[in-house]
């Protein structure tokens, strides 16, 4: 059993954790943020500007993989896949490819298994600087979190995903493909990025907590984005899983209609968060809510049913900061079910088994 003194005044890690996650970001942020311009970070960690990426990754991590996919491309214009490690595609030569693995233990095992597919240089996003896989890898990016006990993934999420956003920035920055005042306005983005994780601490925990109340009773809930917020979506599905043991089918909105749609009944809760533009959402909304569905949004507005604060201008790595409202969400169920947040059944920090 861990040391209770660790987790200060919280009454679980995961609680200390989700706290903590706007200081970890900011703490990561104010590293990364003035090395981005001409790629002065890729020097620095010996990275080379490779103009394909292969993102590898399991679990929470590979939503962030994914996040990190998007703003390659939006921002940097860099084509990029992510492979789930525990399924590799067939090795195909490529010499212009980077291989990114992110992992929060760098002890996964599938993903060290899957690195030895390929032979491109590797760049490990990971929160262990000593683990296994940073010592693997050609160059290390340390998120910087301290230690995460919870078994769920929290602020190492949150940190893999301004991370792989700052990664993606400085690439673009080092083929040219950003001017130095557009480079500013990402670093703005970044460092404002921790206080809207901090104003949705506070803005959404007690609602999060009465909605866990709400639907204590439900067994089975959806989850559904489009665009930018799909990964969070997912993130915030697994969150609800592997703590509170609810099944959920969690999907990109526009993806209901081919099938999941026959599952909503009166009453279905379906969690919707919110990207900009909302438009296509508020469409795939009314396809539910006309079906009994329950719909509950998170986003930005006093109407929204776990509001998050978001920035002005949505930040090419989309809404981040309602990950912090779903964790609030999962854990608020979790403690009210009676099960151990820090430590759910059947579960390992880190996977060291393929
Ligand atoms: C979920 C969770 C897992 C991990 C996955 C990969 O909350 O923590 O899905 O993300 O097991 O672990 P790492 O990042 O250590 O490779």
């Amino acid at each position: 059993v861990e040391p209770l003194a660790d987790m200060g005044d919280a009454e679980d890690f995961t609680a200390r954790e989700i706290d903590d996650q706007p200081a970890a970001a900011a703490r990561l942020v104010d590293s990364l943020s003035e090395r981005l311009a001409g790629g002065l970070l890729l020097r620095e960690l010996g990275v080379p500007a490779r103009t394909r990426l292969r993102l590898v990754a399991c679990g929470s991590s590979s939503y962030a993989a994914h996040v990190t996919a998007a703003v390659l491309g939006s921002v940097a214009r860099i084509p990029a896949h992510v492979v789930v490690a525990s399924e590799p595609p067939p090795p195909v030569e490529d010499p212009d490819v980077l291989t990114v693995a992110f992992s929060q233990s760098g002890e996964t095992a599938d993903v060290l298994t899957a690195l030895e597919h390929w032979t491109d240089p590797v760049l490990a996003v990971t929160n262990n600087p000593r683990s296994t896989l940073a010592r693997r890898a050609d160059s290390v990016l340390d998120l910087a979190c301290g230690p995460e006990r919870g078994v769920a993934a929290t602020k190492s999420f949150t940190n893999q995903v301004l991370a792989g956003a700052a990664l993606a920035v400085a690439l673009a920055a080092a083929l040219g493909r950003l001017s130095t005042e557009d480079v500013a306005g990402f670093e703005a983005q970044l460092r404002a990025a921790p206080e809207h994780m901090a104003a949705t601490h506070r803005l959404a925990a007690p609602p999060a907590d009465r909605l866990a109340r709400d639907l204590a009773d439900e067994p089975a809930f959806i989850y559904v984005s489009r665009g930018a917020g799909v990964p969070y979506a997912l993130e915030g599905a697994l969150k609800l899983k592997e703590l509170a043991y609810r099944w959920v089918e969690a999907l990109p909105a526009g993806e209901l209609k081919h099938g999941p749609l026959a599952l909503i009944q009166e009453g279905t809760p379906v969690i919707a968060v919110q990207a900009r533009p909302h438009d296509r959402l508020a469409v795939n909304a009314r396809e539910m809510t006309t079906r009994g569905a329950r719909l509950i949004t998170v986003g930005p507005g006093e109407d929204a049913d776990l509001p998050v604060k978001a920035p002005a201008v949505e930040p090419p790595w989309g809404p981040l900061e309602s990950v912090v409202a779903l964790q609030h969400f999962a854990r608020g169920l979790t403690r009210l079910l009676g099960y151990d947040v820090d430590r759910p059944r059947n579960l390992a920090k880190s996977v060291t088994v393929e």
